[in-house]
């Protein structure tokens, strides 16, 4: 599961289904056009979790996605090799609106908001993005190469959000990205952190921001 660069892997979008999923929680059938529905002024980092569709998303999370999650956890867990894995309980919602948008306010390493260095992020699209609407990052620590990785719908990119550098630029393109990301932990690598999440409110560890499964 550690790397130092991203790499992606991918997975059954028949078994995990999460776009028909997503589309039915946001209650829209082509996730591409949800900018269509409601104007957002350039999102900053305080706002980039506060739009209709977060709302949405985090509501009916336990009954919608949850479920599904949960499975595609436990895959990664046995394809990883792993007896027992933790796992970030409520995967972050992100939408980046075509328009000129962005998914997240701010370019930065996970670690300068508390996230271990042993944390795994794996971030999936339920839209095949594009150069514009998706992630940008370093391929390796502070080597400040930064570059588009597009990822296609049934893909997930496996990075170091901790050390690695990433963010977003406007999207320029005419389709919106959706994504979730989340992170594994080696249960033997694991810290937790007294110190928490800033936009779920919980402390980083067991039985709070993360769960063992
Ligand atoms: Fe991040």
């Amino acid at each position: 599961m550690y790397l130092l660069t991203p790499y992606k892997i991918t997975y059954d979008t028949q078994k995990y289904p999460f776009k028909k999923i997503v589309s039915e929680m946001m209650e829209f059938k082509k996730l591409e056009y949800l900018h269509l529905l409601q104007h957002y002024d350039l999102l900053v980092r305080e706002k980039d979790q506060s739009t209709i569709w977060h709302k949405r998303y985090y509501e009916k999370f336990k009954t919608d996605f949850l479920p599904t999650y949960l499975e595609l956890v436990k895959e990664l867990k046995e394809r990883f090799g792993y007896d027992e894995i933790i796992y970030q309980t409520i995967p972050t919602f992100r939408v980046q609106l075509a328009e000129g948008n962005l998914g997240v306010g701010e370019w930065h390493k996970d670690r300068t908001y508390n996230h271990r260095t042993t944390e795994v992020n794996f971030w999936m699209p339920f839209v095949n993005t594009n150069q514009s609407n998706t992630i940008w990052m370093e391929s390796k620590e502070d080597k400040g190469d930064y570059r588009a990785y597009e990822v296609k719908y049934g893909d997930i990119l496996v990075f170091s959000g901790a050390n690695l550098y990433h963010g977003n630029k406007p999207n320029e393109s005419n389709e919106t990205r959706v994504s979730v990301d989340f992170r594994l932990v080696d249960p033997n690598k694991f810290i937790p952190n007294e110190a928490g999440s800033i936009n779920m409110k919980v402390k980083f560890d067991i039985g709070g921001y993360f769960e063992k499964i």
